[in-house]
């Protein structure tokens, strides 16, 4: 499974990134705008440092809604860099775009995808990615983790090569249960990737290592006096 880092945060790409493990970014614009960055030229310019970081696909969202916008503003995305892949909102025009797009040669990342309906247009339209959100159907009731597997089966039945792409991911159980179903990349928090190092049981063993490594040395120390 590939892991991408969801946020515009530079700091915490670097720092996933330095880690060895980052595929890829994933943005969309509220994640821009917690970071401050507004106006298409500081915007372009964002993206450009994030895919200078990253050696993977970096996911920049168009701000359109109708077909004519979104071909406009990809075009310009991916001129910005090779690493830059557009993501699309699942609406109609969307998937005509996705369509369009595909047959050019440019990544897609269909984004805002809540059901296997949704994700089945998409994939037909040809884009890279779908990126069904997790959390956002956690938090009415629905399970989130139930489609991801419903994709699995979907695109394996008809030999889709369109990647599932899970988001909205809010915890480290998410992580390992996309492991789990099958998901082909997890866009995660920093956070999230981070307290998958975390086991109680790793921190007493090494303490414990380091401890008798030191008894030892010292014991060796006096025997030389
Ligand atoms: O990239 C979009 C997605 O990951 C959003 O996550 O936490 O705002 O539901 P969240």
């Amino acid at each position: 499974m590939k892991f991408f880092i969801d946020t515009a945060n530079i700091e915490q790409i670097k720092e996933a990134h330095d880690m060895g493990i980052l595929d890829g970014v994933t943005t969309n614009p509220s994640l821009m705008a917690k970071e401050g960055i507004t106006g298409k030229e500081n915007i372009f310019a964002h993206y450009k440092k994030i895919c200078e970081i990253v050696h993977g696909d970096v996911s920049a969202e168009v701000i359109s809604t109708d077909f004519d916008g979104m071909i406009k503003e990809a075009e310009e995305l991916v001129k910005i860099h090779k690493h830059i892949v557009v993501k699309v909102p699942m609406i109609k025009d969307g998937v005509k775009a996705i369509k369009y797009l595909s047959s050019k040669g440019i990544k897609t990342n269909c984004t805002l995808i809540f059901s296997p309906g949704q994700a089945l247009l998409a994939a037909k339209a040809g884009a890279t990615y779908v990126s069904p959100f997790i959390g956002r159907l956690d938090d009415i009731s629905v399970d989130g983790m139930e489609l991801i597997a419903q994709l699995r089966l979907i695109f394996d039945n008809y030999g889709f090569t369109t990647q599932i792409l899970a988001a909205s991911i809010r915890h480290p159980v998410h992580i390992i249960q996309c492991a789990e179903v099958g998901a082909d990349v997890a866009t995660c928090p920093l956070s999230s990737i981070l307290a998958l190092l975390k086991h109680p049981l790793t921190d007493i063993g090494l303490e414990k290592f380091l401890a008798d490594h030191k008894a030892a040395s010292q014991k060796t120390e006096k025997v030389k006096v």
